[in-house]
């Protein structure tokens, strides 16, 4: 631990911020590398002679500072973490950032299932750093989850994540394209959740810099119109989901009413357009008649 006078580290800030960037990320930087939280400046701030303890030295920081303004890249990877509801997860270029408006798939799931101790089975498609599944593993004690993804290196990252959050074992993880890994799971599915890529190949070129040049192209791209692997996901889920499961799925802030009607096409009942914090239809739900 270094030591560190609360003035000398708002010193260091505002130098930082003179050259770039923003305050969020700076904060983001200086807690999950240096240890020291926001608040816990705030809260010390009245006392500029006080100490404070850094975890690592200002230089470190420094470094990593202007790598990220040199070269865009996300301070989430550069710290190779990210804060997703409670859970602190493991991040490398291998996995997509979970974004923060994902965090509601989760909230779809507590608003169906309200009971905790239900024996739910769930699976997820595409689970990237297993945000969204560790979270329903952790939530439902009682779970059974699956979850797949066509990365292998992006598995091992969720898995390790579930390791370190985790001491059940109630989540596993399965590599291949959408459903094919979860054959012999065939009709026993209560809920199936996917934020897969959805992003069309116009948008996809049109990215900030920050998410083209550092996500993997392969979690954010969905074909031509975007709908490639949402089509793909719903058109067999009534072969894996239990007679009644639900499917929930992440889609492109205008595809709900496509992906509306895709659920239609397929015999789901009890479709819904969920929309996001920000007023978009960032989700729809059906359940399998
Ligand atoms: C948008 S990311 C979502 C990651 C994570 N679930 C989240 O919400 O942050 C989509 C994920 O789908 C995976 N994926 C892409 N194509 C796939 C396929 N054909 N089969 C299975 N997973 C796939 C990607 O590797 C990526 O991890």
């Amino acid at each position: 631990m270094l030591c560190i006078s609360v003035k000398d580290l708002l010193c260091w800030k505002k130098k930082q911020l003179s050259k770039g960037g923003d305050t969020q990320t700076l904060a983001f930087l200086l807690e999950s590398i240096g240890g020291i939280s926001n608040s816990d400046l705030n809260f010390h701030s009245i006392n500029p002679k006080e100490n404070l303890y850094l975890k690592k030295n200002l230089e470190f920081l420094e470094s990593i500072w202007n790598q990220h303004l040199l070269n865009s890249c996300p301070i989430q990877y550069l710290c190779g973490i990210t804060f997703w509801r409670d859970l602190k997860l493991e991040v490398t270029t291998k996995v997509l950032i979970p974004r923060p408006e994902t965090e509601l798939i989760v909230d779809i799931v507590f608003d169906i299932f309200r009971n905790k101790s239900e024996k739910l089975f769930f699976a997820e498609l595409g689970t990237g750093s297993g945000a969204i599944s560790i979270a329903l593993g952790l939530a439902y004690p009682f779970s059974e989850g699956v979850a797949t993804d066509i990365d292998r290196d992006a598995l091992e990252i969720a898995n390790k994540n579930y390791i370190n959050s985790s001491k059940q074992s109630n989540l596993k993880f399965y590599c291949g394209n959408w459903w094919s890994p979860l054959e012999r799971f065939k009709g026993k599915i209560d809920v199936a959740i996917s934020n897969p890529p959805y992003i069309p190949q116009e948008t996809y070129k049109k990215l900030p810099k920050e998410v083209k040049n550092f996500e993997p192209k392969v979690a954010l791209l969905g074909g031509e119109d975007g709908l490639k692997h949402i089509r793909e996901i719903i058109q067999k889920a009534p072969f894996f989901l239990k007679d009644k499961g639900w499917l929930i799925l992440e889609n492109h802030f205008d595809q709900g009413e496509k992906v509306k009607q895709l659920l239609i096409k397929n015999k789901f009942t009890l479709i819904e357009i969920v929309k996001d914090f920000s007023g978009i239809g960032r989700f729809t739900i059906g359940r399998y008649k």
